[in-house]
């Protein structure tokens, strides 16, 4: 999914993942990485796209979401 949060810029990736779920580190909103859904408060969605493994590389499709945000 994307890595900047829709609240107010946060970079996602400095966050912090439990399980399915990365909290923003400035703000603690929630997102599930699976979807991009935002868990909590639960008013955003970000746009996640196709991801495939190949031997020891991960692919990540950034031409093509699977949803808009
Ligand atoms: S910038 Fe991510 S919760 Fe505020």
């Amino acid at each position: 999914m994307n890595n900047i949060c829709p609240h107010l810029g946060g970079v996602l990736s400095y966050g912090f993942l439990d399980n399915n779920c990365v909290t923003c580190p400035l703000h603690m909103w929630e997102f599930d990485v699976t979807t991009g859904a935002c868990v909590w408060p639960g008013e955003e969605k970000l746009p996640t796209y196709p991801v495939k493994v190949e031997g020891e590389d991960i692919l990540v499709n950034v031409d093509t979401p699977l949803q808009a945000s």
